[in-house]
């Protein structure tokens, strides 16, 4: 069915437009004023409504086994928290093993989400190991248009690789005009840390921080950027977390390095103090690269406004109470990972756009836009133009209320952001021109998501 979404105000990198947005057969068609309303076509008015392109989340887990046990959400659940959230696709990391078969380890991933999610998709593909095989499989999944990988410099026997199998990942990647996404964490000092601390009788969550502090991961940035540089490779450090760590990169990029930078939501509101909470508390807020002091926020910021930030992803990866207390006897084993694939768009809007710290044009760029062009999206994704498809975020400005589990629909028990203000959230979200959400809830088709075949681009 035809779809007139009629005078909002369209936002896009660039530009804002006060007009209407014709959409026929999934696609966008036409952008004009006064638009003619052609027979049968479903109109909305989104007059006093800002209208964003859907926004990308471009680092979430979904399907995840780690750390003893399997995060919370499924697709069902993980795409209809994000389309709510206004989130209409999201590239899922796809993390087999070291002890598993990479090809056999994809086709998993894909049949977790296949039929199921109610956005779109996509998945950087983890490279956990470089064996004989390893060239070949990750050609087959180039080719099948997974055009981005993934590699861990920590989780040191499970994800991480080491610095021979990150060089082959990222020459290789070079070859084939791949992206390649970094986890940054010294390994190796992770380990050293937290057996020295635990011999201390340092157990609590409030150590999981000194464990893996910022020096370890500023020296994983640089390490990644400097492996980067000598193979010519285009790298982009994901969930960037401190002041330290974006020096390095900085310094990478200033160098003619091609390195991006990601930080994901809680780095940009949470602080270790989250994590220091006693008992469950602060397990609730225990992931990696951990929640570092306050006066890293705004470095985040700051750097989020001038572009040398690229992304804001989530780093989705929802464990509940039972889960997290997994760790009670050590912080080590404190399952990592705070949810927030529903609220990055809020949350940011919020804490980002109407407390003056990013323009409406960064926000977009920064949410949607600039993953869309780094991850072979764009102009599929990632704008609102003719040809592009119809994923469209009617945004009421106006909405005032708080995050909750009590009403969220990630499928966690709880929410590391609790009685977080929000001011505006989506009215509607379409997904290739069918509403999936109104107004905080769900009321689209289950499994109408489809997976994104991207190219390379990165030569
Ligand atoms: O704490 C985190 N980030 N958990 C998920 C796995 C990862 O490192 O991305
Ligand atoms: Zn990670
Ligand atoms: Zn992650």
């Amino acid at each position: 069915m035809a779809l007139l979404i009629r005078n909002g105000e369209i936002v896009t990198v660039g530009s804002r437009l006060q007009a209407d947005i014709y959409v026929e057969n999934e696609t966008i068609t036409r952008i004009g004023k006064d638009l003619e309303t052609p027979p049968n076509a479903e109109v909305i008015d989104a007059s006093g409504k800002l209208v964003f392109p859907g926004f990308i989340d471009p680092h979430v887990h979904i399907y995840l086994p780690f750390m003893a046990t399997f995060a919370k959400d499924t697709h069902e659940t993980g795409s209809i928290a994000a389309l709510v959230g206004g989130t209409t696709t999201y590239i899922e990391m796809c993390c087999p093993n070291r002890n598993d078969d990479a090809l056999q380890g994809y086709q998993l991933w894909k049949s977790k989400a296949q039929g199921k999610s109610a956005c779109d998709y996509a998945f950087h593909m983890s490279v956990t190991k470089f064996v004989k095989e390893t060239e070949s499989q990750l050609r087959q999944i180039v080719a099948d248009g997974t055009a981005s990988f993934k590699i861990f410099l920590a989780y040191k026997n499970f994800f991480g690789v080491d610095d021979g199998e990150m060089y082959q990942t990222l020459e290789l990647a070079k070859r084939l005009g791949v992206i390649v996404t970094a986890h940054c964490e010294n390994a190796e000092l992770v380990a050293r840390l937290q057996q020295r601390l635990v011999a201390e009788g340092k157990t609590g969550p409030e150590w999981h921080e000194p464990s893996r502090p910022e020096s370890v991961e500023a020296e994983g940035t640089g390490r990644f950027a400097t492996f980067s540089e000598n193979t010519g490779a285009t790298g982009y450090v994901v969930h960037l977390s401190c002041a330290k760590a974006l020096h390095a990169a900085q310094e990478a990029k200033a160098r003619g390095v091609k390195i991006h930078v990601e930080s994901v939501l809680p780095h940009f509101l949470l602080d270790k103090s989250y994590a220091e909470r006693p008992g469950v508390e602060g397990m609730k807020h225990v992931m990696s690269p951990p929640l570092r002091a306050k006066h890293n926020q705004a470095a985040l910021w700051n750097a989020l406004a001038a572009g040398s930030i690229d992304t804001v992803g989530t780093d989705h990866c929802p464990f509940d109470t039972e889960q997290k207390l997994l760790g009670k006897d050590t912080f080590v084993n404190i399952p990592n990972g705070i949810p927030g694939i529903e609220d990055r768009v809020n949350l940011l809007y919020a804490h980002g756009v109407k407390r003056g710290r990013l323009d409406l044009d960064r926000f977009v760029d920064a949410a949607s836009t600039r993953a869309a062009k780094l991850f072979g999206l764009y102009p599929r994704k990632g704008t609102i133009a003719a040809g592009s498809d119809a994923d469209l975020v009617v945004y009421d400005a106006n909405y005032r209320g708080v995050v909750s589990a009590k009403s969220h629909h990630v499928n966690n028990d709880y929410s590391g952001f609790e009685g977080m203000p929000i001011e505006g959230r989506p009215s509607v979200v379409t997904v290739r021109g069918k509403v999936q959400v109104r107004d905080g809830k769900f009321v689209g088709e289950r499994g109408r998501g489809k997976m994104l075949k991207r190219e390379p681009s990165h030569f």
